[in-house]
């Protein structure tokens, strides 16, 4: 189906002019395959086809947090099969009843890959058909700092901005940046706080600032490295605080400023607060707070997956 057919049916269609055709429609008509490197797969992996009726991706960042995902979506389908990719060097990937679930490791330069593979795998699961591409929904879940929030807050991320409130950008080697649109759609994120409300779990939804490092770009005085005063943390806490900003984590910005990018019109991200940064730095919650604090995301998760795939 070609993008008018998708704006006919009132369906949003993708941005095809940023899609990158020179590279991704050889691998459609079979001239090359594409290798997903990090993921250990290739497009001419006969595994794949066991994920062409994918609905949803869903990333974290650890891989056991993946692999029990996966096992609850597949006890919540009759005992679905799960398929995993023997590669897990880098990212622990499984596939269930429609849902593809992948870790991202930590922080923007990691998830990037794992990003820009998925989308690529994406576009040739999808026959790099818009309106296919345009129905699968992309969410994060993860954990955060809180910004005004007690530990075990879930915030759901209504833009995701950089240390200092701007949007996703990049070096564009010495001549500049590039830039990218880092807004969540706020359909979505509302869509998920509803699937949630009397469940008991606190849910807000703001601004994420996404952080290229835990201590330095958090303001964190407890690094190894610490380049800020009690005075300087505070002013930048209260400053981002009176923005809207609701949580600090490390990925939030490039996945919607990426997914924007080719157009993906239903993604989101679902993170439990650790702490409330306004009164310290160190996560000292206990093993079990902490356990319950990222079972909450996770429910979140469930409930609007639930909600919108059965
Ligand atoms: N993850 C982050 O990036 N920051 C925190 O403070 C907690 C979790």
């Amino acid at each position: 189906m070609g993008i008018r057919l998708a704006q006919a049916q009132g369906r949003p269609a993708m941005h095809d002019e940023n899609i990158n055709h020179s590279f991704l429609d050889g691998v459609l008509t079979g001239e090359h395959a594409d290798v997903y490197y990090h993921f250990g797969v290739a497009s001419d992996d006969p595994v794949l086809e066991e994920f062409r009726d994918v609905r949803a991706i869903i990333l974290a960042g650890s891989g056991d947090r993946i692999d029990d995902f996966a096992r609850r979506w597949s006890a919540q389908h009759d005992g679905a099969a799960i398929v995993a990719l023997p590669k897990e060097e880098r990212f622990v990937t499984r596939y269930c009843a429609g849902v593809l679930f992948a870790s991202h490791g930590m922080g923007m330069p990691s998830a990037s890959i794992a990003v820009q593979e998925l989308m690529r795998m994406v576009f040739f699961l999808k026959g790099g058909d818009p309106g296919a591409m345009s129905e699968v929904f992309w969410a994060r879940v993860g954990t955060s700092g809180g910004v005004g929030l007690p530990g075990g807050t879930v915030v759901v991320s209504t833009q995701g901005v950089m240390a200092d409130l701007k949007p996703y950008r990049l070096l564009q080697g010495g001549s500049g940046e590039y830039w990218f649109d880092s807004t969540f759609p706020r359909s979505v994120a509302d869509a998920i706080e509803a699937a949630s409300r009397g469940s008991g779990i606190p849910i807000e939804l703001g601004r994420t600032v996404a952080g290229n490092e835990f201590f330095l770009e958090q303001f964190r005085l407890d690094g190894a490295i610490c380049m800020e005063t009690p005075e300087s943390k505070m002013e930048w806490l209260e400053w981002i605080n009176a923005e809207g900003v609701r949580n600090i984590e490390m990925e939030g910005a490039m996945l919607a400023g990426y997914l924007n990018h080719w157009g993906f019109p239903s993604f989101a991200m679902i993170c439990t607060t650790l702490l409330n940064r306004l009164e310290g730095d160190q996560v000292t919650a206990s093993h079990d707070e902490l356990d319950s604090f990222s079972e909450r995301s996770g429910d979140v998760l469930f409930n609007y997956l639930t909600a919108t795939l059965g």
